[in-house]
């Protein structure tokens, strides 16, 4: 019970899965890898991310943590069955199917799916949203701009152009947009501003209940207090703070390198 949860993904964006986890599990202990490095998923093959989540996976079962949770959609959409079968004996949990289902809960008919090239390219939202509900009038839009301007920092002077770009043409067709991307809910407010009245669908938040609920069926929610939060990056931990500060709460928390090899 008292063993970590491994949470991973390219770069930042998957704090924003942390800061969910942190909140709704708060005993939890809780490791999490940022693979700089490789950064941006968004446009690599899938033998590539295959082999990045594999070292990383390796990483974690190396710690012995009980579950490992695929805070990166582009992951979770292309490579997730493969690794399940590569390794069998850790529980691995994607973004995916919480957020569809989120979406079906919250009653959106007409979605817009933002997210990076690899997930857009393996339909996997639309897929599952169909299976879901057949009526649902789905969406997609690849929007590779939005991960580097995270990386960057960029986004804190404000990312409107780009956001409008992106969505304006959609304002009038949807009435749902589901952040189909772990760094996008850091973008929210803004685009809140650029698409008002749209219901936002979140996969950093929706995959909360998912994991609480796998821990409570499994018996392995932790009855003791948390101990650690471990963060690391595979790339410069000053730029990972720099870009992550303005959405993530580091008090008395420190993010280390790590070396996964070449
Ligand atoms: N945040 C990840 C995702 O949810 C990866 C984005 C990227 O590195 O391109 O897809």
């Amino acid at each position: 019970m008292e063993r970590a949860i491994g949470l991973f993904d390219s770069g930042v964006g998957g704090l924003t899965v942390l800061n969910t986890i942190q909140a709704l599990l708060p005993n939890e202990n809780i490791i999490y890898v940022g693979d700089n490095k490789n950064c941006p998923y968004g446009n690599k093959t899938k033998e590539q991310l295959f082999q990045y989540a594999s070292r990383i996976i390796e990483y974690f079962i190396s710690c012995d943590v009980k579950l490992v949770v695929l805070a990166c959609n582009t992951t979770s959409a292309n490579v997730l069955e493969e690794l399940q079968l590569n390794y069998p004996n850790i529980k691995l949990i994607g973004v995916i199917d919480a957020t569809c289902k989120d979406a079906i809960e919250k009653q959106v008919q007409k979605p817009l799916v933002i997210a990076t090239q690899a997930t857009i390219s393996s339909n996997k939202y639309a897929i599952l949203l169909k299976e879901l509900d057949n009526q649902v009038d789905v969406q997609s839009l690849a929007t590779p701009l939005l991960v580097p301007l995270v990386e960057s920092g960029m986004y804190k002077e404000g990312i409107y152009e780009t956001l409008h770009s992106y969505l304006d043409v959609y304002s009038k067709e949807i009435d749902g947009i589901i952040l189909g991307c772990t760094h996008y809910p850091i973008l929210k407010q803004q685009i809140k501003v650029v698409l008002p009245n749209i219901t936002i669908i979140s996969s950093s938040e929706a995959i909360g209940k998912q994991i609480h609920h796998y821990l409570t069926t499994h018996q392995m929610l932790n009855t003791d207090s948390r101990k650690y939060v471990s963060i690391y990056t595979t790339g410069d931990t000053e730029e990972f703070v720099y870009s992550s500060s303005g959405f993530f709460d580091y008090t008395g928390l420190q993010v280390k390198y790590l070396n996964l090899g070449d």
